[in-house]
């Protein structure tokens, strides 16, 4: 499907669009996801997405929720594993990622609850790491993601790998863990919380290796407080500061949607080599 105005091009092999608003952005990417699953039904039957929770993906889930209910687009053979879950929190907590993904999607789709996947936020601690690994046994088990969608930070974490000093080499190795989280993921996740001080300060997250081993990986930003971000992920040099620039490293499979707010770093660049 093509959009009049979406402009697009790529930098440093990934592929950039750029649209006009937050919707538009959101509308592509439920585009893409939709594309993905049958893609994925018509090769092997089955489809297996990575998902993302935070404000930025609320009107995705809504328009595959609409697709849904249009008759258009069914969840019966999908397979979900989320990004993210905080640690530790009970499923039920409307705060969890899990009573988010059932407010927004699983709970408005026909998807099958057991193929719904999040990190369990009630796992006792000395059982975490197993269970990390569980996670990723499992969606290996499933064949691997066909699509990972994500946002972005604005400390440029990706699920809650947050920026670190770690090497290049060991942070394209991180797995599926448990983290603590940095101060400005913290600020940011206040409104959910009441305050910052009430934010739960650690999380389960997908690892940096698993979110890249996806066979597409499709991010999205929008507004000005990522442009700064964004640009430095996008054209700066590949660091563990900034996890998203590790995308870099499987450029090809990547694509940004951003709208015009996120995208304003990028002026110099958004003609340079389309
Ligand atoms: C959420 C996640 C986070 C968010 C990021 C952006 O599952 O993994 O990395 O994608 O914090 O959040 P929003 O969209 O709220 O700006």
């Amino acid at each position: 499907m093509s959009h009049a105005d979406d402009r697009s091009f790529r930098h440093g092999g990934m592929l950039v669009r750029v649209a006009a608003d937050s919707r538009s952005v959101c509308l592509r990417a439920a585009e893409l996801i939709e594309e993905a699953i049958r893609r994925a039904l018509a090769a092997r039957g089955r489809a297996v997405l990575g998902l993302a929770t935070g404000s930025t993906p609320e009107v995705v889930y809504r328009r595959l929720v609409e697709r849904h209910e249009a008759g258009a687009l069914s969840f019966r053979d999908v397979t979900t594993y989320n990004l993210d879950e905080y640690y530790p929190i009970s499923p039920l907590d409307p705060r969890s990622y899990r009573s988010y993904m059932h407010r927004h999607l699983f709970g408005r789709v026909d998807i099958a609850p057991h193929r719904a996947h999040l990190l369990d936020g009630t796992v006792p601690e000395p059982f975490a790491a197993e269970h990390a690994a569980q996670f990723e046994r499992w969606i290996a088990a499933d064949g691997g993601l066909d699509l990972q969608l994500l946002g972005i930070g604005r400390n440029g974490h990706i699920g809650f790998n947050e920026p670190s000093e770690v090497s290049i080499a060991e942070a394209l190795r991180l797995p599926t863990r448990l983290v603590e989280l940095h101060p400005v993921t913290r600020a940011d996740a206040a409104r959910d919380f009441g305050s910052e001080e009430s934010v739960i300060p650690r999380a389960l997250t997908m690892g940096v290796a698993t979110i890249l081993a996806a066979r597409s990986i499709v991010i999205l930003a929008t507004g000005a407080h990522k442009a700064e971000v964004v640009a430095a992920a996008l054209t700066g040099p590949m660091t563990a500061k900034i996890p998203a620039s590790l995308l870099q490293s499987v450029a090809p499979k990547v694509t940004w949607i951003l709208d015009e707010a996120a995208a304003r770093g990028l002026s110099h660049y958004r003609f340079a080599d389309r």
